[in-house]
């Protein structure tokens, strides 16, 4: 990898409309951020990104299952060791869950490391009378409802790409430096175990993997696999100046990976087959993802094949379906059988959690678990009935004990919501959600 090679091929979305776009007050700013951004050395590895992209392809085979999950948005000040540590806990210990009750290699990708640009349905937000251009996510301005703070700086995504570096050198070491051992199963739940029911099943669960584990070092087998677990960095490409300023040509095959994360998705808001972000992930050799919605037609899925895979590489394409629980039993079926029909290999993916928000009366934005979980047996329903493979749950979460979704097994009350309602943008399931959750999957998947 070359970390000063950069290609015009990563710059031609610019000649297109762009959706979702800060508008920077200073453009000779932007500028010189974007200089120092092609300056600084890569986050991933290009080798790295075709390993995810392989074990992709293992789903779209229909061989393993993808779990992706992390925060809506990351926020500079939860980059801290706790926070890291505890989503990724949370994930290990749902891989485990998956891995073992569902019996299938489970790739591990999280919405982490780069996870700080939103996308909004409103470019405005007002309250008390007062209008301000609404937050973007941390790598375009602040939260706080100031017009100071809601101004774009473009400064902010150098912030983006060293919160993203110290959050990736943090997951690495947690991932390959004994924390995720799979003798660890036990420690991820230390702190979690009697204050739940899903601690308690996952507790029982990591019993019978320890008498595996053990009965598997007393025949003479400790295998390396077992020591470090491969875990993989994705984000949504919405801001393209700081995409293609890391986006870099592979000195091994010429080709050009965007360099920020290991898989890269296009949002729902920001897939028009004519717009920059389809042209610019038609250039990059990540693994990329599509969000799908209700919307879509069976030839929009088509168009979206063609543009981004054609050559047909299974892994190089994820449809993530976001319909909502009403919906997918009745919209995703024709999408998934023209897809099929038309030769392409793509994993499928379902995010329960997009097409599921509402208003609290409190005001909150929430999501209720059974709608969650309700999405997510439909998408396996759809795939039963076609012969396809439900290939992998996207999901919102956090490892912290919020109450943001309703429901679960731990229940949380819509009174409950302003205990702890965290999250910067959408409503994260809790850690005791999220083993429900991954305990729900690993049934439907065996069934
Ligand atoms: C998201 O994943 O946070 C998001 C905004 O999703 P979508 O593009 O599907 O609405
Ligand atoms: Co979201």
């Amino acid at each position: 990898m070359n970390a000063d090679t950069h290609d015009a091929g990563a710059n031609t979305w610019r000649s297109l409309p762009a959706a979702q776009q800060p508008e920077y007050p200073d453009a000779e700013a932007l500028r010189d951020v974007i200089a120092d951004l092609e300056s600084y050395p890569p986050l991933v590895f290009a080798g790295e990104c075709d390993q995810l992209r392989d074990r992709l392809g293992a789903v779209a085979r229909g061989e393993a299952f993808l779990l992706q999950g992390g925060d809506c948005a990351e926020a500079f000040d939860q980059v801290s060791a706790d926070q890291i540590r505890n989503k990724l806990k949370t994930l290990l210990q749902m891989g485990a869950v998956l891995t073992y009750a569902a019996a299938v290699p489970v790739v591990k990708v999280g919405r982490i490391a780069g996870q700080y640009s939103k996308p909004r349905s409103k470019s405005t937000e007002t309250r008390n009378g007062v209008t301000l251009p609404t937050y973007r996510g941390d790598s375009v301005n602040g939260f706080e409802f100031t017009e100071a703070a809601r101004i774009p700086d473009p400064e902010r995504l150098k912030q983006m790409y060293h919160a993203s570096s110290s959050t990736l050198n943090l997951v690495r070491a947690f991932t390959t430096g004994g924390y995720a051992d799979l003798r660890q199963v036990h420690a991820w739940n230390q702190d979690f175990v009697k204050s739940s029911p899903s601690g308690q099943r996952y507790e029982a669960l990591a019993r019978e993997i320890d008498n595996a584990l053990n009965f598997m070092k007393a025949c003479g087998a400790d295998p390396a696999e077992f020591r470090t677990v491969e875990f993989f960095a994705s984000h949504e490409a919405l801001l393209l100046d700081y995409e293609s300023a890391l986006t870099r040509t592979d000195s091994r095959t010429g080709k050009l990976y965007d360099v920020s994360g290991h898989m890269v998705w296009i949002g729902e808001r920001t897939r028009q087959l004519d717009g920059a972000h389809v042209e610019f992930a038609s250039r990059i050799s990540n693994p990329v993802g599509v969000k799908l919605g209700p919307t879509t037609k069976p030839e929009d899925a088509l168009a979206l094949i063609e543009r981004l895979d054609p050559e047909r590489t299974p892994g190089r394409l994820t449809f993530v379906a976001r319909f909502g629980a009403g919906k997918v039993r009745d919209l995703l079926p024709e999408l998934v059988e023209k897809v099929t029909a038309s030769g392409a290999r793509v994993a499928w993916v379902c995010d329960p959690m997009h097409g599921n928000t509402f208003e609290a009366a409190s005001g909150h934005k929430t999501r209720r678990f059974d709608d969650v979980l309700d999405e997510v047996k439909g998408f396996f329903e759809v795939h039963k009935a076609l012969g396809t493979h439900p290939g992998g749950i996207h999901v919102e979460l956090t490892g912290d004990d919020v109450t943001e979704c309703v429901g679960g097994g731990d229940e949380i009350f819509v009174d409950d919501l302003h205990q702890r309602y965290e999250t910067a943008c959408d409503p994260r399931l809790n850690r005791s959600q999220s083993l429900d959750l991954a305990f729900l999957v690993a049934e439907m998947y065996r069934g």
